[in-house]
């Protein structure tokens, strides 16, 4: 393996708590023959002395900037807004290649400095599939949120927790399930999330995934109390619920936990709500007579920063220690530089490092 020096970046969004690498990976990395710089933050999970104990070097909050040229920035979400050129290797969440706000800037910004983005939504096998990601975990927050809305137990705001503390406000209150649940998109991450969830609620949760949707009984959907979508949509299908659904007279459905949140996305198959919801306000009232609660947050899994971060950095650990330009890594590479061209920043062929 080439020399690899990682730069381990705080996280700009105060209320992001996870992290790519936790420390018992650090180590790994270190034994590898990996440099690995990490920066002090007051919010990471893992406090910094379990880093410096792995053998990595530390660093001040935000100090990527001025990390050698040949350094690999990584991190999760956003970028701060400075500087306006980046000049490095980036490996995270750009959320930047399906037109959304801010795409054009982030893009503009690498163009600028001759910098790479190695974004974490590409890392994927020669399948396709995603190599790294915190489904499991988000699937398992929406179906425990849902179920304790459904139980008059969900109290705002959310704050992380662990899945221990989680799991003790689960347990079921008597010896039987007390309602039904259906999970959409099942055989998935957050759906084998959703299930363990409802699991250890007590309730086995009717099981839907593309076999049973494609011929869709809206009917038996509205029969369950509780439903989380967890479909990962990839071409248009017909609607799992519309607004004339919600209406239905024969509707026990109470309780809709959108895992999914692909509101305003023309891939929608919950076109039922406009905004997603919040952690400070989880849950919304769809239907007064009877009720139906919607819950739709797009950042489950920061609410177990602990157990996602462990989780997701099991997954990327050989892949850092794979880190290149061909394979998973390559194909992140093809696509930035796919976006450079769609977005006319045409970098050709030119990185340099
Ligand atoms: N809310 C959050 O915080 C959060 C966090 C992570 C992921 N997500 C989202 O959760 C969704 C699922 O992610 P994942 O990692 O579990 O994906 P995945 O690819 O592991 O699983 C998706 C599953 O959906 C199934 N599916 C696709 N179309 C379907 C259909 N029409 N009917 C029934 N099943 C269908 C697939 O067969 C697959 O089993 C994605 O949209 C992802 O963006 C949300």
């Amino acid at each position: 393996m080439t020399e690899l020096h990682l730069w381990l970046r705080h996280e700009a969004r105060t209320t992001e708590r996870r992290t790519p690498v936790v420390p018992d990976d650090a180590r790994r990395l270190v034994d590898n023959g990996v440099e690995l710089t990490v920066e002090e933050s007051p919010q990471r999970v893992f406090p910094i002395e379990e880093y410096e104990a792995a053998g990595c070097r530390v660093a001040p909050a935000g100090s990527w900037e001025s990390a050698p040229r040949d350094a690999v920035v990584l991190g999760l979400k956003e970028l701060p807004g400075e500087p306006a050129a980046l000049t490095h290797r980036h490996i995270f969440f750009g959320h930047a290649y399906k037109g959304q706000p801010g795409a054009a800037d982030l893009l503009g910004r690498f163009a600028a400095g001759g910098g790479t983005l190695f974004d974490l939504e590409y890392l994927v096998d020669d399948s396709g599939r995603r190599l790294a990601a915190f489904g499991f975990w988000a699937g398992y927050l929406g179906a425990a949120l849902a179920v304790l809305r459904h139980r008059g137990r969900l109290r705002a705001p959310l704050v992380p927790t662990t899945k221990a503390e989680l799991d003790e406000t689960l347990e079921p209150a008597g010896a039987g399930p007390d309602f039904t649940g259906l999970v959409v998109g099942a055989l998935g991450r957050s759906g084998r999330g959703a299930r363990t969830a409802f699991a250890t609620a007590g309730v086995d949760p009717t099981c839907w995934d593309l076999a049973e949707t494609r011929d869709l009984d809206r009917a038996a959907l509205l029969r369950h109390d509780v439903m989380v979508n967890a479909v990962l949509a990839t071409s248009p299908v017909p609607p799992f619920l519309r607004e004339q659904d919600l209406d239905a007279p024969e509707r026990r459905l109470r309780t809709l936990c959108d895992v999914t949140c692909d509101v305003g996305s023309p891939l929608n198959v919950l076109p039922v709500y406009d905004e997603t919801t919040s952690w400070d306000e989880p849950a919304r009232r769809l239907r007064d007579q009877p009720p139906l609660d919607l819950i739709a947050i797009d950042n489950l899994p920061s609410l177990l920063p602990l157990e996602s971060s462990t989780d997701f950095s099991a997954a990327l650990l050989p892949h850092l220690l794979d880190f290149g330009v061909t394979g998973p890594w390559g194909r992140c590479l093809d696509r930035f530089r796919q976006a450079g061209r769609e977005y006319g920043f045409d970098k050709g062929d030119d990185l340099d490092h």
